[in-house]
């Protein structure tokens, strides 16, 4: 059976579901293709399962909270046993793009505080070399955003800064779930991407990118025929 990108993201996510047992301490990651796993986990707590999540936005907060999945912190579960996350590129070093979705100083920081991690994503997430077919995003403070975006550029050529429309239709800078400022930076390929993810992250401003560097243990991709792993 063929599989449209909605269907590769539902296997992708349902599939990471199944690492999920009773006890755990499971990060909740962002996104369309998590979206899934946060109902398929819905359902499993329905039938059983006995978790708590730490949710990675208040995007994925709202949606945990309208499935019933019991909700904590880090203050009060620091260590996470599981994290289900998506991501915007991947590369065959399991390195990855994030922050499609805008989360991804919450994502990174869960991130750091999981035993491990599992990416679930559709088949057009896999890239050769990262930053080759999604801009990077890196979230900046509102404080003298100009010249902290000069010195972004400095690095990578191009960045814009992310706007998103109110209801009337007009548009203004996206505001993260931290109350900072998102540039998407545009590079012609990351070959190397530990040196740019030091390199922006040591700029004044600059709160975090999207650069997960050794931080996925594996990738589950959803394709046009099935489930394909990389580990
Ligand atoms: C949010 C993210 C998401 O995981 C990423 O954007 C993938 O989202 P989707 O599954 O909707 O394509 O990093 O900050």
């Amino acid at each position: 059976m063929y599989m449209n990108t909605e269907d590769q993201k539902k296997i992708a996510a349902e599939k990471a579901t199944e690492n999920v047992q009773s006890g755990m301490v499971v990060g909740l990651g962002t996104g369309s293709t998590v979206y899934y796993a946060l109902l398929k986990l819905g359902k499993m707590l329905q039938e059983g399962l006995d978790i708590v999540g730490v949710p990675t936005s208040a995007g994925t907060e709202k949606i945990a909270t309208a499935q019933q999945i019991p909700l904590a912190t880090l203050t009060t579960h620091p260590s996470i046993d599981l994290t289900i996350d998506g991501a915007d590129e991947v590369d065959a070093y399991l390195n990855l793009i994030k922050g499609g979705g805008a989360a991804l100083v919450r994502e990174k920081i869960i991130a750091n505080a999981s035993k491990k991690i599992l990416i679930v994503v559709d088949e057009s997430k896999v890239s050769r070399v990262l930053g080759t077919t999604f801009p990077l995003p890196v979230e900046i403070v509102q404080f003298g955003w100009e010249s902290t975006q000069t010195e972004v550029n400095r690095i990578c050529g191009k960045s814009t800064l992310r706007l998103t429309s109110t209801e009337a239709g007009n548009r203004h800078p996206l505001i993260t779930d931290n109350g900072n400022y998102i540039l998407d930076c545009h590079f012609d390929g990351i070959p190397v991407p530990q040196e740019i993810e030091l390199q922006l992250n040591n700029i004044p401003g600059v709160v975090e990118n999207g650069i997960f560097v050794n931080r996925a243990d594996k990738i589950i991709i959803g394709t046009p025929s099935g489930i394909r792993y990389m580990e």
